[in-house]
């Protein structure tokens, strides 16, 4: 069941957004050649308890983080580490927030100082596939509008959609109603309405859309080992375009 939140959910759920998002903003700073995932997450913690929320994805499923940092062939759910980031390497970095009890998730991928080209494009054509995306969220369209413009424009770059891994609802529980894949047929699946709030994260492979999950349980790789990426933004339907309510003031 997709729930239709109310305006004070909403509030709550628009706050929740704004940590995660002004935290996520605040790291690309920090994203350099040298820093290593571990100090990364420690910052993002602080950041999220410093605006007074709670990390959302820390005791997720024992998951033991304020944040998942995905590296290279990293698709989404890469543990902090001492893994240290090169001059080349791409990020995803992935926070999610609760205020009140209500959540908010958010997530991009980052260049680690100068990138290749063939890295630079696939961050350009990810980012751009949210935004496509994001532009279907309209009251009255499917949610197969969403998911079919990301298969759809990342087809026409070129990359592989994973299939396997899901937008998804957000609201009194990180992952509600509806699951919002990022593959689907235009006209399908459930309608959107004025009030319900989910996440839409498209993830982008340079080669297949094949995937692993590592024996640490969460890391999910490329099974090629190509690089992948990841964004992420949690969108309020309403009476008229989407409200990015990740979008932040940073
Ligand atoms: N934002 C991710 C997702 O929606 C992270 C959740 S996994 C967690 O799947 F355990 F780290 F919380
Ligand atoms: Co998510």
């Amino acid at each position: 069941m997709i729930v239709i939140k109310t305006d004070e959910e909403v509030k709550f759920i628009r706050q929740a957004c704004m940590v995660a998002s002004d935290t996520l903003r605040s790291v690309r700073s920090l994203v350099k050649p040298g820093i290593s995932t571990n100090e990364l997450d420690a910052y993002i913690e602080n950041e999220i308890l410093a605006k007074g929320a709670k990390p959302a994805f820390k005791g997720y499923r024992g998951y033991r983080h304020a944040s998942c940092l995905s590296v290279n062939e990293e698709i989404v759910h890469g543990i902090p580490s001492k893994k240290v980031l090169k001059e080349g390497d791409i990020i995803g970095v992935d926070v999610g927030a609760i205020v009140n009890g209500y959540y908010g998730d958010v997530a991009e991928t980052m260049p680690v100082g100068k990138i290749a080209k063939s890295a630079e494009k696939l961050l350009k054509a990810t980012k751009e596939c949210l935004y496509i995306a994001i532009k279907k969220a309209k009251r009255g369209a499917r949610l197969g509008d969403i998911s079919s413009a990301i298969e759809q424009y990342a087809r026409s770059k070129g990359y592989n959609v994973v299939r396997d891994l899901f937008g998804h609802g957000v609201g009194k529980a990180l992952h509600e109603d509806p699951l919002v894949p990022n593959f689907g047929k235009p006209g399908s699946g459930p309608k959107l309405e004025k009030g319900m709030t989910f996440a839409i994260e498209p993830m982008l492979n340079i080669g297949t859309g094949d995937i692993v999950t590592l024996d640490d349980g969460w890391t999910v790789i490329t099974r090629d080992r190509q690089l992948s990426a990841h964004f992420e933004h949690t969108v309020l339907i309403t009476e008229g375009d989407a409200d990015i309510l990740t979008k932040g003031v940073i």
